[in-house]
Parts: structure tokens; C-alpha cells; sequence
């Protein structure tokens, strides 16, 4: 199938890639000149497990281009997915302008059987909207579906080509038929295909990273109590989650969930509820919950200085919102960063992956370390924020041999503290006693 999918930022770019791997002919437009250049000399402009070899592979059988130019990626494609981005505008709810204007420029170049399929997350009602507005542009209907998103970040390829299930909102049976063939070779293990209206689709993708980050808030809220009662949340995980009515899964404690997902989804669909007059009650608390639980280490920190942060030298492990990602869009470690820089804190920062994001936005108002133990030398404390498979075993002689003061305020729960305890660390989880 002759395809097209505009906007190759970590769902575009996985999208187009994973189609040109079972065979169809991609083309990916971008308006970023730069991203689309580097493309397509080969250079993967995010860092997402496995997708360089796929997108070289792909590139070099000539199933897979890059370009600028709408007309070339739009005009013979069957099918065109639009994946650009929809981030919160100031009152929460999702800001479509990047979608409006590729559904405006894309409209004059449609074959008149192509299918529009919106892979960007929007909210209930924008399948119909870009019915309405084609139709108004072109003179004419055009088929147009709901093809929600699942992937994780650090995962995407594999989400993508085995998802737990794929969900299609369409008007017509037909439609969904050319979505369910194109997806048939990722769902040869018989996961779900699953057909209903757009809005119900559009409706899901929001519900489901609105649950997802609603488990998160809980268990983060319910870790901060245990602090106060002296129960380990570790324990109280262990007894719940073996209760097969409740599970473990997205319930570890934490310092907050970010990325580009979770909280501006969870916004969106409260702002939704709020239009049709329904009071958004727990996606509020969520939010709310999630933002004070970003504070929690910068908090735990202060308290342990007696308030006084200027001149202590911090490091802090982790930058990416979560590990295999180099994406830092509203990570937790940011806010723990600009609350270390308000009160007068150095910051030393190591990640694997993320720190040209951050060092993009700090510039030298950080130290940027090339090892996680070079970002020890001489701290005061470690924050660690991202669990990193790199931090899960750390040479701790090393790190008590560098650090000023062997102090660690792990937003993540990595270590055991009895032998934290026994290496002369104090240390600091989310949900247990300090050691
Ligand atoms: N990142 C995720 O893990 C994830 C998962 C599921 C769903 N989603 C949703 O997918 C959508 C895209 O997310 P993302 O993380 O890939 O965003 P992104 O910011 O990484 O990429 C968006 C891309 O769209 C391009 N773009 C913007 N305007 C354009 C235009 N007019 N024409 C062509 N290209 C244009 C940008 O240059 C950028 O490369 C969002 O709605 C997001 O909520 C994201």
C-alpha cells in the first residue's frame, strides 16, 4: 500500500518506519527541514531502541522517504496518517493548530479514494471536524478514521508491531477493512482489531492514558501516607498486587509521571468533561496529585539541608521522563532541577540519553557529567529520578568514595535500604522510612 504519514516526531517516525517494514511504500512529511535532512542521510533525530536499524533498512530498499514537499507525500498515498503533535494550550485542553494546518494543506493534494487517518492524540470530535473541513475545502466527502496511538516510548517498536490491540473509529465498514489489512501483519497472533464509531476511539486513547496515570497518582499518594505511618509501600504493593482483581502493573511509587502523554492527555480529557459540563473530579486529582508529587524529592531534599541549598553541590541521575527515551518534555527531573537552581543549589546531571535535550534548555546553569560517577565528584547528595538500568547496580564504594556526603534521595526505589543502611548511605525512598 502507497502511503503517507505527516509529522516524524516519535509517533510519526515509528509509524512510517514499522508500515515500510511489512512491505509499503512510505513517504514521511515534516515541515522541520533540518529533522527531515538529517533523515534522510540515515540519522535518527530521537533516540528510540531499534529504530535506526529499521529506518536505514527500510531507507536503503527504497520503501521509506523523508521529505518537505506535501504534494510528493500526499498525492498518490492510499492512506495518510497524521501524527503532529497536540500539546496543552494554557487551559489544559489539547491545542489542534499543527493538525488544522496539515488537514488544510494536505486537502488539495488527496486522491479522492485516500483515507485520513488521525494517529495524534485529539480530542472526541476532530475525526468529524476534519470531515467537516475537507468536505467544505474539496467539495466533496472524504473518508477519514480514528486510529489511536499505544506505543511507550523506549518500546515503541516492539508496541507497534505486536500491540495488545488495535483500535480503528470509522464511519463505514470499508474503511476499517483497508486498516485491518494493513495492520494484518502485526496482528498475526490474533490481538484484537477493534472497529467502532471515531468518537469512541478517540474517546479510548485518552481513557486509557487517563487510567493509566490515575494508577500512578494512587499509588503515589498512598506511598506518601505510608511515609507518615511508618508502612513500607513496597509491602503494601507486594499485598495488594497479588490480588488478581488489582495487579501490579503502572502501581510503583515514584517522583511523578511526565513525558509528553500522560499530562497532557489527562488535562485534555478534563477540559473536555468541563465543556460538556462534567465535573472532572479525579482527572483533577490526578493532576493535581501528580503535579505536588514532582515536588516530593526537591521537598525531601530541603528538609534534609535544614532549607539551606546554596553551595551544595547536587547530582542527579536521570533526565529522560522515563528510561530508553531520550524525550524530556514535562520530566520530572526538571522540576526537581528548577527548584535545586532557585535555592541556590549547583547541579551536576547525568543521563544516557537525554542530557543534549536538557543542556539545550539549561545551557551552563548545569554541570553535565559524562558518567554517573563523574557527576558524583564531591556532591552533597545524589537524586536519582529516571531508573536508568544503569543506576539499578552502581559500584557503591566508588560512589561513597566520590560523593562529599554519602546522601541519596532515590525518587524511584532502586536499592534495598538495609544494605543502604549497612553501606553508611542515608537514604531516602518514596513510601518507606529514611535510612
Ligand atoms: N510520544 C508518544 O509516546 C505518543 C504515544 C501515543 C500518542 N502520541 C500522540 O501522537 C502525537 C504526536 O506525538 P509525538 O510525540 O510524536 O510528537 P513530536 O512532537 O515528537 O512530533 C511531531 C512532529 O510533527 C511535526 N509537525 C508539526 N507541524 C507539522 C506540519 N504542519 N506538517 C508536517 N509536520 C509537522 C513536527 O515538526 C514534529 O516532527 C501527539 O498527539 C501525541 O499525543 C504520542
Amino acid at each position: 500500500m502507497k502511503i503517507g504519514v505527516v509529522g516524524t516526531g516519535y509517533v510519526g517516525l515509528v509509524t512510517g518506519t514499522c508500515f515500510a517494514d511489512s512491505g509499503n511504500a512510505v513517504t514521511c512529511l515534516d515541515i522541520n527541514a533540518d529533522k527531515v535532512a538529517r533523515l534522510q542521510r540515515g540519522e535518527i533525530p530521537i533516540y528510540e531502541p531499534g529504530l535506526e536499524e529499521l529506518v536505514v533498512r527500510n531507507a536503503r530498499a527504497g520503501r521509506l522517504r523523508f521529505t518537505t514537499d506535501t504534494a510528493a507525500a500526499i498525492r498518490d498515498a492510499e492512506v495518510v496518517f497524521l501524527a503532529v503533535g497536540t500539546p496543552p494550550a494554557a487551559d489544559g485542553s489539547a491545542d489542534l493548530s499543527a493538525l488544522w494546518k496539515v488537514v488544510e494543506s494536505i486537502g488539495p493534494h488527496l486522491r479522492a479514494d485516500a483515507v485520513v487517518v488521525t494517529k495524534s492524540t485529539v480530542p472526541v470530535g476532530t475525526c468529524a471536524g476534519i470531515e467537516r473541513r475537507l468536505k467544505a475545502a474539496l467539495g466533496r466527502d472524504c473518508r477519514v478514521a480514528s486510529n489511536p496511538e499505544f506505543l511507550k516510548e523506549g518500546a515503541a517498536i516492539e508496541d507497534f508491531q505486536k500491540p495488545d490491540r488495535v483500535v480503528v473509529g470509522v464511519r463505514a465498514a470499508e474503511v476499517g477493512e483497508v486498516l485491518r489489512s494493513l495492520y494484518a501483519p502485526f496482528l498475526r497472533t490474533e490481538n484484537p482489531f477493534l472497529v467502532m464509531a471515531p468518537e469512541s476511539a478517540e474517546m479510548t486513547k485518552y481513557v486509557a492514558n487517563a487510567l493509566l496515570a490515575t494508577k500512578i497518582s494512587f499509588i503515589n499518594e498512598v506511598a506518601n501516607l505510608c511515609e507518615r505511618m511508618e508502612a513500607d509501600i513496597d509491602d503494601v504493593r507486594r499485598g495488594i498486587g497479588h490480588d488478581s482483581r488489582i495487579g501490579f502493573a503502572f502501581l510503583f511509587p515514584g517522583a511523578g509521571y511526565g513525558g509528553s502523554c500522560f499530562p497532557k492527555d489527562v488535562q485534555a480529557l478534563a477540559a473536555m468533561a468541563r465543556d460538556k459540563g462534567v465535573a472532572p473530579r479525579i482527572l483533577t486529582a490526578v493532576h493535581e496529585t501528580n503535579r505536588a508529587q514532582k515536588q516530593v524529592l526537591g521537598e525531601k531534599i530541603a528538609a534534609h539541608f535544614g532549607g539551606h541549598l546554596a553551595g551544595r553541590k547536587v547530582a542527579v541521575w536521570g533526565l529522560a521522563f522515563k528510561p530508553r527515551t531520550d524525550d524530556v518534555r514535562d520530566a520530572p527531573a526538571l522540576d526537581l532541577i528548577e527548584r535545586l537552581l532557585a535555592e541556590g543549589a549547583a547541579v551536576t546531571v547525568f543521563d544516557p540519553e537525554a542530557t543534549e535535550n536538557v543542556r539545550a534548555m539549561y545551557g551552563d546553569r548545569l554541570a553535565y557529567a559524562a558518567t554517573p560517577m563523574e557527576a558524583l565528584d564531591g556532591a552533597d547528595c545524589l537524586a536519582i529520578v529516571t531508573e536508568w538500568g544503569d543506576f539499578r547496580r552502581p559500584d557503591f564504594d566508588e560512589m561513597a568514595r566520590r560523593m562529599k556526603s554519602r546522601t541519596i534521595f532515590d525518587g524511584r526505589n532502586l536499592y534495598a535500604p538495609r544494605e543502604m543502611r549497612a553501606r553508611g548511605f542515608a537514604y531516602h525512598a518514596i513510601g518507606k522510612a529514611p535510612v
